[in-house]
């Protein structure tokens, strides 16, 4: 069942985070669907716009209709990821996305919250939710590359005005994150007292964290074992997920982590099997792993077991 992202941060905020994770092909859709089936948890379904010219922006449509058939449990959200003007507005005339993310964050304050209000209405006379963003990641988003002392951690008292003046629904703030596999070169950890100052002036308002893939020292070191080369990466301690969720971070971004999943899998198997060529017995493989990693992510962010209290909540009319 296809619902809103803030139908979900309704039962959410406060209490529990609900992982948003980006899919491009079968596998990831398949793996995905399966990994919250078994843990049973709400998510939420992110398209990137370079996803939908990965194949085809109907192609990914078709996929997560189908995976709905297949898994008539499963409870989300389709959410565009880091949309331009004209991509949120192409996504709201599909009839097919429940939510889209406006991020206008790399123009100045006034522009931002231009764009965000012309969002916002056209997404909400026809129910949908908004997500801006206010602040800047390091890191790469998409084709803008923000050089690491370039990033701005979001200014509370704005997030507060952005709230007001745009009425979008939730909020990607930068908090200390940053998109990718190099997120901390000092001290790894959240900026908490920028996230409770938020929630202090946004009572109530869910806040969005990306950049939030942990990148796990074991799976950077098995794609080394098996030729890569991604010495130095680091991402988020998965055990700051649930405090963050705690303080109003009802959504937490993941995709770097899955690619490494994929990217262990496919390595390992073909160094081990170099005579094999069909792309069947590793895709085997990877749907199996990804969907035992998304069990464990939204076990980390305490979505995991909350199926049955979420569909009860939006079967209420
Ligand atoms: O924030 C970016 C997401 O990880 C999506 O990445 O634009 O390469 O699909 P992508
Ligand atoms: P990661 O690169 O940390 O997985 O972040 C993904 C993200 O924020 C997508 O919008
Ligand atoms: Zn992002």
């Amino acid at each position: 069942m296809i619902v809103t992202t803030q139908q979900l941060f309704k039962v959410a905020y406060g209490r529990f985070a609900v992982g948003a994770y980006n899919i491009n092909n079968v596998e990831q859709t398949m793996g995905l669907f399966r990994g919250c089936f078994d843990s049973k948890a709400p998510f939420i379904i992110q398209i990137s716009k370079g996803a939908r010219s990965y194949t085809h922006k109907l192609m990914l449509e078709a996929i997560i209709r189908t995976a709905d058939q297949v898994f008539p449990e499963a409870i989300y959200a389709v959410h565009l990821d880091h949309g331009d003007e004209a991509t949120c507005m192409d996504c709201i005339a599909s009839g097919f996305y429940s939510s889209v993310m406006i991020d206008a964050s790399h123009d100045p304050f006034e522009k931002n919250v231009e764009i965000t209000k012309r969002v916002v209405q056209a997404a909400h006379a026809k129910g949908i939710s908004v997500e801006a963003e206010l602040g800047m990641l390091g890191g790469v988003e998409e084709d803008i590359k923000v050089e690491d002392g370039n990033a701005c951690l979001t200014d509370p008292a704005q997030a507060e005005e952005f709230f007001k003046l745009t009425g979008c629904d939730s909020l990607a703030c930068a908090i200390g994150t940053s998109h990718g596999a190099f997120k901390f070169k000092g001290k790894q950890s959240l900026h908490f007292e920028i996230i409770e100052a938020i929630q202090q002036r946004c009572p109530g308002k869910p806040l969005v964290m990306h950049g939030s893939s942990s990148v796990p020292q074991e799976e950077v070191r098995r794609i080394n074992a098996a030729g890569g080369q991604l010495a130095g990466a680091v991402g988020v301690d998965e055990n700051e997920y649930l405090p963050a969720a705690k303080r109003g971070v009802t959504k937490i971004n993941i995709d770097t982590d899955g690619r490494l999943v994929w990217t262990r899998v496919h390595r390992e198997f073909f160094r081990d099997k170099p005579a094999e060529f069909d792309f069947r017995p590793p895709g085997k493989i990877f749907m199996a792993e990804y969907a035992k990693f998304i069990a464990h992510k939204n076990e980390k962010l305490g979505s995991a077991g909350t199926l049955d209290e979420v569909r009860a909540a939006v079967s209420k009319k």
